[in-house]
């Protein structure tokens, strides 16, 4: 197990990452197989760490630690486990350059984006440890005379999360916050690309004085055996995934004889319309926004962008100016906008949805060819998309926004909710009547209107259809952690 100095030269504090799994408050150094896996910079292809590749032995330990550090976990009171969460917010803001040099350098995103992305983390954590005071009940009239009737609501137990490579450190938050504030334990296993961010969380929840066995983590190549334990030892009570409906529909099947709760943010494919009466500049700024965020690589990222006739080409020269104008590099350096994608098989998809594109006329505006340089692609245009397309059906997952021409309102809502998927969706609009017939009609667990931006830790993250189900953030996101029981009081 080790840290190489193409890490730790760039921290402030090179302890904040430990390459190891972290179990039973203990940093679990070797994997009984004697198996190590790299985590590399995708930027460089430089090698960051080695850590042990845990598999289903360490996850049952992991498991072991959370069923036993539950019931102490969920006897505090609220507040003193609010403190603690509260201690972790802190920490995570104090330390929130060295976590974002770590991000970037796993991950690739540029480093304002990361440090973004840390904050945003770091909100759910905050957020969750007010609302550990808020788990109300209900009284209920009773019956009969002689009944009263009241709700309390208590923590799920223990919770398995899975959380993606495309945000290390705020999908895992978003899922430990609300688990922790509940008095639910936990086991992470986090993507084996960017296992380092949830390392160095671990080691800020030990700083902060959690107790052994809250939070465990097992990073490993072998996902479907750690997957697999989460998802059929009956100590663990649900899970939370983030990632694709592929392997959402895989965990579903493994919880279905555990009969176990589940939480699924899975894939999207966000239509981003824009009407004929929508501010222009807002418009290309909101497309922006949302297709080059994280280079592309969201679930919530416009997939597919609809612009009505009349405003059609207008749109497509002031989006190809501003596009002129991104940075593609290394997330480390000044000025980037854009990073790498994430592995060469990531560009390999980007390149067959453009080869079955053009094949089926669009036509390239800009960009449309990788860099040449590590995964490195650069923002691309295409006009004349048409529904035929793969692209239209299928999570591009890279800077590739394809326009599609529309004439009616009825039309571009008929093509927005011809998909399997419907986490988010945006429109640009200013007639009120349309906007809110519009903002009615689209399938969408999540609408941005006349804007591009939709994540915040106060509203319910979450999608409709294959894109999934269950909420992360706002006052929804802790019901996924906690049952509802009613006692039934004869007097
Ligand atoms: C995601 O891509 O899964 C999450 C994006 C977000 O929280 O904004």
């Amino acid at each position: 197990m080790t840290l190489t100095s193409a890490l730790t030269d760039k921290l402030d504090e090179p302890h904040l990452v430990a390459a190891g799994g972290f179990i039973n408050g203990k940093w679990n150094t070797v994997s009984s197989r004697g198996k190590v896996f790299r985590v590399t910079n995708p930027a460089t292809g430089e090698v960051l760490a080695q850590i042990p590749d845990l598999s289903t032995h360490a996850t049952r330990d992991a498991i072991d630690a959370a069923y036993a550090a539950q019931p102490a976990w969920a006897a505090l009171s609220a507040k003193e486990r609010a403190d603690l969460m509260k201690k972790l917010h802190r920490l995570m803001v104090e330390k929130a350059d060295d976590l974002a040099t770590i991000l970037t350098l796993e991950m690739g995103k540029p480093f304002n984006e990361a440090r973004g992305e840390i904050l945003y983390g770091a909100s759910f954590i905050e957020w969750f440890a007010e609302e550990a005071r808020r788990i109300y009940g209900d009284t209920i009239p009773g019956h009969t005379a002689n009944t009263r009737i009241s709700v309390i609501k208590q923590p799920v137990g223990v919770v398995g999360v899975i959380t993606p490579w495309n945000f290390p450190n705020a999908m895992l938050t978003r899922k430990l916050a609300p688990a922790l504030a509940a008095g639910c334990t936990v086991v992470a296993k986090p993507a084996a690309e960017t296992p380092l961010s949830a390392l160095a969380i671990a080691r800020l929840m030990e700083w902060a004085g959690f107790p052994p066995g809250v939070f465990n983590i097992v990073p490993g190549t072998d996902a479907a055996a750690i997957g697999e334990e989460l998802c059929a030892n009956p100590k663990v009570r649900k899970i939370s995934f983030t990632g694709s409906t592929n392997v959402g529909r895989i965990l579903m099947r493994q919880c279905a004889d555990g009969i176990k709760r589940m939480s699924m943010e899975l894939g999207g494919n966000a239509p981003f319309i824009v009407f004929n009466d929508a501010d222009l500049d807002a418009a290309v700024d909101g497309a922006i926004a949302s297709k080059f965020r994280n280079a592309g690589q969201t679930c919530v990222c416009a997939n597919r962008v609809y612009v009505q006739a009349g405003i059609h080409d207008a749109f497509v020269a002031r989006l190809k100016e501003k596009m002129e104008g991104l940075r593609v590099g290394n997330g480390m350096e000044e000025g980037i906008d854009i990073g790498p994608l994430i592995t060469d098989k990531a560009v390999a998809k980007v390149e067959d949805l453009l080869a079955d594109a053009r094949g089926q006329g669009a036509s390239v505006q800009m960009g449309g060819t990788p860099m040449g340089e590590a995964t490195f692609y650069p923002p691309t245009l295409l006009t004349g998309a048409t529904k035929t397309m793969r692209l239209a059906r299928e999570e591009i997952f890279g800077p590739v926004a394809p326009v599609f021409k529309f004439e009616t309102e009825a039309e571009v809502i008929e093509l927005a909710n011809a998909t399997e998927f419907g986490l988010a969706a945006y429109f640009y609009a200013r007639d009120i009547s349309k906007v809110t017939r519009v903002a009615e009609a689209l399938q969408y667990g999540i609408v941005g209107i006349n804007t591009g931006l939709i994540s915040t830790e106060v509203a319910p993250f979450g999608g409709v259809k294959q894109s999934g189900f269950g909420r992360e953030g706002s006052k929804y996101g802790i019901e996924d952690y906690l049952d509802i029981k009613y006692l039934c009081l004869a007097v």
